[in-house]
């Protein structure tokens, strides 16, 4: 497996957030975000940990940068903190936080990474969720596209390829059904909410938003700009537990709420038909000139895979929804208890499933009309106590990224229309909920010193991604 064997162009690199991590979370400037108010209720996040300093990218930019481009890197997805830039969310402007993202950004092109650049990594503006509860108001819509378009304006001459979002069903799932993200909201939890209707308030106004953020790139820039502009969403490969149709059915439902839940109407301005009949009421409507607004409002799509589940049938909970063991959304219920479908990492959801690596992105191109694909997250994760240097051999995660790597080339030989992947992550960092009980870095991050240790998975990426000489 080396460079080579993949198309010409196809480009190799690593993501991460800015929650996760750029420290600097209450300094230079910036606003606070969603995240700053859910990690400090007591209790929330293990041992109490907040990203206040996380491994300090704001300060470490160059370092980083130097270790991709050491490590044969051609490309960094990173986030941008819109609290960083609009401590509001909306109105004044942090040029500190600006000034960040522009020193970054020519550091990375200085030394030929390429930078592709997210708008939204689950970091709202905490003014705009306490002025109007941020994604379940239609005043939203506005305040983002007017973030993406300052970002546009400011950084488009630079950067090239742009993300809207990461993970939005997260957003809709975790912070809205179940709570386990901010903001924390679920029925039965103590920030309160709704999860029969919130998590698809929330989904509709981020398609929106989505959409509307497109709508100013393609009719303000892009022509002059010549850049590309999607949306990453999180991908898991739902197998049927047995061949019965009833679990085929099970397997196509989820896949429909989570794939289909953001993907149908991007493409094809509607949401699934699965979803519209088990949802009914509760699901809102685009309008017509809506639709015209979301369908087709990407020029590639970014894929996060990390794992698989077997799907069976539970029967449709509906209206009353199933309690929250995992992340699952007010629907349904999967059973993978007492049948993994492959070894665990250290993360409870992360299940090693190579091929449904295979499985997502040929769905996506069979499905979706073989759209540009840019594989925008994978890695695997070990426990945060591991510490040096047994935590630098990780011939686990070697093999993991050998494997995935491998069915990944094979969807591509198999026609699938892959422009680029990204291991999810260089630095071990802020696992969210998890806090860092979680390493899914290349390198290790020492946390009390914030010092870069590259793990014998950084090598193998050097010596995978290392280039003919001519
Ligand atoms: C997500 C995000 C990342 C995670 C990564 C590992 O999936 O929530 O995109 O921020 O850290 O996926 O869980």
């Amino acid at each position: 497996l080396n460079r080579a064997a993949f198309p010409d162009g196809f480009i190799f690199g690593t993501a991460a957030s800015a929650y996760q991590v750029e420290g600097m979370a209450l300094e230079g400037g910036r606003g606070p975000s969603i995240w700053d108010a859910f990690v400090k209720v007591p209790g929330t996040i293990p041992n109490n940990a907040t990203a206040d300093v996380s491994v300090d990218e704001y300060h470490h930019y160059k370092e980083d940068v130097d270790i991709m481009k050491k490590f044969n890197f051609d490309a960094y997805r990173f986030s941008i903190s819109w609290s960083r830039i609009f401590p509001n969310g909306t109105g004044e402007i942090n040029w500190e936080g600006v000034d960040y993202y522009d020193r970054l950004i020519d550091y990375l092109i200085l030394q030929g990474i390429t930078p592709y650049v997210n708008l939204y990594h689950y970091d709202l503006p905490l003014a705009l969720h306490e002025e109007y509860l941020g994604w379940l108001s239609p005043k939203i819509v506005d305040a983002f596209a007017n973030y993406a378009d300052f970002c546009f304006e400011r950084f488009g001459d630079r950067v090239k390829n742009w993300f809207t979002f990461n993970e939005p069903r997260v957003v809709s799932a975790l912070g809205y059904d179940n709570g386990l993200h901010a903001p924390g909201r679920c029925t039965d939890c103590k920030v309160g909410g709704n999860s029969t209707t919130e998590p698809y308030v929330v989904t509709h106004h981020i398609i929106l938003s989505h959409a509307a953020a497109v709508k100013r790139y393609r009719e303000k820039y892009q022509v002059d700009q010549k850049g590309k502009i999607g949306i990453i969403l999180d991908f898991v490969w739902y197998e049927p537990h047995t061949n019965s149709a009833n679990d085929e059915a099970a397997a196509q439902r989820a896949r429909d709420f989570h794939i289909g839940w953001f993907l149908h109407p991007l493409t094809y301005g509607y949401y699934p038909k699965s979803i519209q009949e088990i949802v009914k009421d509760r699901l809102p409507k685009f309008t017509v000139d809506q639709v015209k607004m979301v369908k087709g409002s990407y020029d590639y799509v970014g894929v996060n895979d990390y794992t698989a589940y077997y799907m069976k049938d539970n029967g449709v909970t509906n209206p009353k929804p199933v309690s929250y063991q995992d992340d699952w959304h007010v629907e349904f219920k999967y059973d993978r208890d007492g049948i993994p479908i492959g070894p665990r990492a250290n993360s409870y959801w992360l299940y090693i499933v190579p091929w449904g690596m295979y499985k997502v992105v040929t769905y996506v191109k069979e499905n979706y009309g073989d759209p540009i694909i840019i594989l925008a997250e994978n890695g695997m994760d070990q426990p945060g106590n591991v510490t040096l240097p047994e935590g630098l051999r990780d011939t686990e995660r070697i093999n993991y990224y050998k494997s995935y790597i491998t069915e990944l080339k094979r969807a591509i030989d198999d026609g699938a229309s892959v422009i680029g992947y990204f291991a999810w992550s260089l630095l071990d960092n802020f696992e969210w909920r998890i806090g860092y009980t979680s390493r899914f870095g290349l390198v290790y991050v020492d946390f009390k010193t914030n010092i870069r240790y590259p793990k014998e998975s950084a090598y193998w990426f050097k010596n995978m991604l290392k280039r003919e000489k001519n």
